[in-house]
């Protein structure tokens, strides 16, 4: 459902997206790969009330009570070699939606967790399908959020976060380098990373151009992690 027309739901979305929003599934990431590879186009949008089988990143489950929070995946069908800046657009897009809809001030924690202070609010997974497109699902709290983390509150609706995420996208520039580096929190911060391998502890000093956090340490060694789970220490 695309052009500003009303969904069945009665809901109107910005033009150029091909919205859908069902009450459960399993994992709107996992639909919208196979939805890919069969053909589907570029700039779908699967939203859930209800995932079954919800997937964070580093194989964890993301679960979440029924139409509680947004639950939504998103196909990118001219994402070239670099999957990580789709996750970026979309945590931008999710940050201007926070604000637009309740007001909220997230920032980013690398790769791209939204956090309100140093409560979580979002987390991203980007998956890369087999035909080359990549899906980028968004778990945001709304109305709900486990002990310990943020919500935007009771007040707001996800199908009204999305249609703001959507219209953030659209309006965002091509590049969004400077954009991505100014909402990330952790730079300039003492982290400690857990990577698959070894936990690096030092100061997060930068992304480079692959989207790698370089963080420094007390060897003055630099590290490029492209995967791996930040603490921020100060
Ligand atoms: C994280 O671990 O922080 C990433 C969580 C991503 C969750 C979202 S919810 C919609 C989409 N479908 C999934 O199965 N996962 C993502």
């Amino acid at each position: 459902m695309s052009g500003n027309r009303p969904n069945a739901s009665g809901r109107a979305w910005p033009a150029g997206w091909h919205v859908e929003h069902v009450a459960e599934t399993t994992s709107t990431n996992n639909d919208l790969v196979s939805a890919a590879e069969h053909g589907a186009a570029d700039r779908s949008v699967l939203v859930a009330d209800y995932q079954t089988a919800g997937r964070g990143r580093l194989d964890r489950r993301w679960d979440t009570p029924r139409a509680s929070n947004l639950l939504v995946s998103i196909l990118f069908r001219d994402a070239g070699e670099h999957p990580w800046l789709m996750s970026q657009r979309v945590g931008l897009a999710a940050i201007g939606a926070a604000r637009d809809i309740a007001g909220v001030e997230a920032g980013l924690k690398w790769p791209n967790d939204l956090l309100v202070g140093e409560q979580k609010l979002a987390g991203i997974l980007a998956q890369r399908a087999a035909d080359g497109s990549v899906v980028v699902g968004i778990g945001l709290n709304v109305r709900w959020a486990p002990d310990g983390a943020a919500m935007l509150g009771d007040d707001h609706d996800p199908l009204e976060v999305l249609a703001s995420m959507l219209q953030h996208l659209d309006a965002l520039p091509d590049d969004v380098t400077e954009l991505y580096r100014r909402s990330l929190v952790t730079l300039g911060k003492r982290v400690s990373v857990e990577t698959p391998r070894q936990t690096i502890t030092g100061t997060a000093t930068g992304v480079d151009d692959d989207g790698r956090l370089i963080v420094l340490d007390a060897c003055g060694l630099s590290h490029h992690l492209d995967v791996g789970d930040v603490i921020h220490l100060r």
